[in-house]
């Protein structure tokens, strides 16, 4: 018994190190993928002024109906192309969808600005990976263009 100890204590630890070490890991994902988006959408998210949407208030107003989710994952699946308004600018650009990007990695990023970028707080509802793979397959007809028209009856402003 008395060698048991100092095992069952490793055994503890190296428990309490997974339990810490997962969240982290799980972040680091969306952080890692927003890697990508921060080549136009800047580190911050704060955007280039009229060439690059901040994502921040459209954000975190669309995380929070189904309405802009679906434009949200949408948005990244599909790409977007205005003329849209955010923050009452105007921008009539392009983003290229990203595509390559899995179900989880959607929802990792779109994660990591609802937390992180937009800093939505306690009322952001995550994505899931479900979630993301339907709405990807109910819009895998849109292009940039239809997902541009979509900006308003999202919640966009
Ligand atoms: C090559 C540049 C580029 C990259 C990379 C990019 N975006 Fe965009 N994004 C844009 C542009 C440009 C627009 C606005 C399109 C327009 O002008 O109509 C936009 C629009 C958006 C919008 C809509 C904002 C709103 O208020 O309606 C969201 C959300 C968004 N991007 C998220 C992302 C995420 C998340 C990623 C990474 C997975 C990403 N973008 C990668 C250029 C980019």
């Amino acid at each position: 018994m008395k060698r048991a100890a100092p095992l069952f204590l490793a055994a503890t630890a190296a428990g309490a190190l997974v339990g810490l070490t997962l969240p982290v890991h799980a972040a680091a994902d969306g952080a890692a993928v927003y890697g990508r988006c921060a080549a136009c959408h800047t580190k911050t998210g704060a955007g280039v002024p009229g060439v690059f949407p901040p994502l921040g208030e459209d954000f975190r107003v669309m995380a929070a109906s189904d309405a802009g989710r679906r434009y949200l994952a949408l948005v990244v699946t599909r790409g977007i192309s205005g003329p849209i308004k955010v923050g009452g600018k105007p921008y009539a650009g392009v983003m290229p969808a990203q595509a390559t990007l899995d179900d989880a990695s959607v929802a990792a990023v779109l994660n990591h600005v609802g937390t992180e970028i937009a800093k939505t707080g306690p009322a952001f509802k995550p994505f899931a990976e479900a979630e993301v793979a339907a709405l990807r397959a109910g819009g895998a007809r849109l292009s940039a263009q239809d997902v541009g028209k979509l900006h308003a009856s999202a919640g966009g402003q």
